[in-house]
């Protein structure tokens, strides 16, 4: 099965056959160059794949990011600005011109970074994301957004440009790790906790999904799941590309997930290896934080409330770092959210499953105290 969309100037094709998609758009565009950027894991595991079964690739150059093995654990911290100097160096060593292309081959890392270099070098030269695992499949390798961090906040050095196409191959995911597949559902459960009460209750309770260990098979048909998130994430970025005022639907339980973020590479990393906590771990907490503040600001009814924290509860593996210390600490990162005006701390809530609400302030006691629910319920 193969499904396609269009988003903004972008075809996004999405299916195990949707490499046919990428072989017409390379016999049409003909650019003078081609370069794969890969990490460890996507060299090893999907290049090959992918040059078997589009051999007109077979002559591109590949630019392999060293210490960079996505499918295998976070790699966060090598979405700096040095990164993107050393990526611009090498691209300009292999003489890259502004008819070449750039192909991303990873996760969100990889695509983010890629993204973000293919937009600002030569100013500006095509570029495909070919997102491998589930996280940048339904969420980061979609929308237009592309960015790296800067010290240890998130996403500060960033602009909105579409790639030309996106080519979507779930069969990818049977190469990422359990742990990495599981975290990505957290933003799977976003989807429905943002838009849609009937895709929720599919997912947590109608769909084959055990919430136990394993949430589904890696090697399962993952092509309807996968097209429901991206037909959400497109209705939503459509209606507002620039993130302006519905797009920031899509943040809800991320203030508090980036925030944690930024807390566990500046307190807990200290030995400075990069290994971030998993985005897909922090947006967990996040979105019970966020459905608890929900549920204080607009009365979102406290028995679904509970349920939500039961189910996440079942999914993810527990968060193991200080979270008395991070609730302590986590006004200081909320400072620094995009989101943020005149100095009040700017969250997307929801009212109930399906109805978002953008732009609601919230206070210091109402962060803190979430945070509090998110230790009482889960580390009971
Ligand atoms: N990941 C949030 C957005 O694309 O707006």
């Amino acid at each position: 099965m193969n499904n396609k969309f269009i988003l903004h100037n972008t075809i996004i094709s999405v299916g195990d056959n949707s490499f046919s998609d990428l072989k017409e758009f390379l016999a049409s565009s003909n650019p003078t160059k081609i370069f794969i950027l890969v990490d460890q894991n996507t060299k090893k595991y999907c290049l090959p794949r992918i040059l078997s079964l589009v051999s007109s690739l077979k002559s591109a150059c590949v630019l392999e990011l060293k210490g960079c093995a996505e499918h295998s654990g976070n790699i966060e911290v090598l979405k700096s600005m040095n990164m993107v100097n050393d990526i611009c160096i090498k691209l300009l060593n292999y003489n890259i011109d502004r008819d070449s292309l750039i192909i991303n081959l990873g996760g969100g890392v990889i695509c983010d970074l890629g993204g973000f270099v293919a937009s600002i070098i030569k100013r500006g030269v095509k570029f495909i994301n070919i997102p491998t695992t589930l996280m940048a499949q339904v969420d980061a390798a979609i929308g237009g957004k592309v960015a790296v961090n800067l010290k240890n906040h998130k996403n500060q050095v960033g602009l909105f440009v579409d790639p030309v196409l996106i080519i979507v191959c779930p069969f990818f995911n049977r190469s990422i790790s359990n742990f990495n597949f599981v975290c990505a559902f957290s933003e799977v459960l976003k989807y429905g906790l943002i838009y849609d009460l009937k895709f929720w209750k599919q997912i947590v309770y109608d769909h084959d999904l055990v919430f136990k260990n394993q949430i589904i098979d890696q090697a399962s048909d993952l092509t309807e799941l996968i097209s429901k998130c991206i037909q959400i994430k497109i209705e939503i970025v459509n209606s507002d590309y620039y993130d302006i005022g519905h797009r920031r639907k899509l943040n809800f339980g991320h203030s508090i997930a980036h925030a944690f973020e930024s807390y566990v590479l500046e307190h807990v990393d200290l030995d400075g290896s990069g290994n971030a906590v998993h985005h897909g771990l922090a947006l967990s907490l996040g979105l019970v934080c966020e459905t608890y503040i929900s549920y204080r600001k607009f009365n979102f009814p406290k028995m679904i409330l509970n349920d939500i924290a039961l189910k996440i509860e079942q999914i993810f593996p527990p968060i193991d770092y200080d979270l008395i210390k991070f609730k302590k600490l986590v006004i200081g990162y909320l400072k620094s959210d995009k989101k943020n005006l005149n100095g009040q701390y700017q969250f997307s809530l929801i009212k109930e499953i399906g109805q978002p609400i953008v732009n609601c302030s919230v206070s210091e006691s109402e962060i803190i105290d979430s945070i509090d629910y998110y230790i009482n319920k889960m580390w009971k």
